[in-house]
């Protein structure tokens, strides 16, 4: 059965979403010397973000040992209005004590995604060591209502990338050029959580969660060993069958 928890609406999602993430991290802390997370963008966890630095979230989490990166991005220059690092540093780096150290943003360099993929890539070895793999303590996803997540866009071959951590991937609707992490990294992370609002989304939703429909990426993120654990606002949960979603 998979693990879905339904919620009101944004404000509670985002309490819920933030509480989730300061259990994982006071497991994980104790056991290692850095926990790390990676976190989407667009606007569904603004909310969250900006709440994991206040109070009651903000003294339970040990910041100088926390690590945070990006799950994708836009492919646009750190300042630009569609910018997840921006929108990171306007919410967690603007509410919390984590470090411009600790903050790990995907690079810009312009004209040039390649060689920014390869880039964070090397700065993700570097950090997690150049194993085979390396598990992330926590990925936070988003989903589009067409089923993508990160930047792994249907339609496009971004889900079929398994040779690489970091990919420049394209959004046929634009804009177009990204950086994402691949499905194996994803896939590797010991709690995966998407975090959904918005009726928009209640069939793509209901699809994924109980079809697995491969169409949609979303539906390729199965944790190997990790947990998989869907937080979702009551209007995007609304076409699940009540089994899944009470
Ligand atoms: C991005 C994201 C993307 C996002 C979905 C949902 O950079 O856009 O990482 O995968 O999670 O598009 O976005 P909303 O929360 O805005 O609906």
């Amino acid at each position: 059965m998979p693990n879905v928890r339904v919620h009101d609406d944004l404000e509670k999602l985002s309490a819920a979403a933030a509480e989730l993430i300061v259990q994982v991290l006071e497991r994980a802390q104790p056991d290692r010397p850095r926990a790390s997370i990676a976190l989407s963008g667009g606007s569904t966890p603004r909310k969250l973000y900006a709440e994991l630095g206040r109070h009651p979230w903000r003294e339970r989490i040990d910041w100088p040992r926390l690590h945070v990166f990006l799950v994708d991005e836009r492919f646009v220059p750190p300042d630009d209005d569609e910018s997840n690092q921006r929108m990171i540093r306007e919410t967690l780096l603007a509410s919390s004590p984590l470090s411009e150290e600790n903050f790990h943003p995907m690079p810009f360099i312009p004209n040039d995604p390649e060689r920014a993929a390869r880039e964070y890539e090397r700065e993700l070895s570097a950090f997690f060591g150049r194993g085979a793999s390396f598990s992330l303590d926590l990925a936070l996803m988003g989903m589009g209502p067409d089923g993508h997540t990160a930047s792994l866009f249907p339609g496009t071959r971004a889900v079929e990338i398994a040779d690489r951590w970091v990919a420049p991937t394209m959004n046929p609707a634009g804009p177009s050029q990204r950086l994402s992490l691949t499905l194996p990294v994803i896939n590797a992370a010991r709690t995966v959580v998407f975090l959904v609002a918005g009726a928009d989304k209640a069939e793509t939703v209901r699809a994924v969660i109980e079809e697995q429909a491969p169409v949609f990426p979303s539906a390729h993120v199965a944790p190997a060993s990790g947990e998989l654990i869907w937080l979702l606002a009551k209007a995007a949960a609304n076409r699940l069958s009540a089994s899944i979603a009470d």
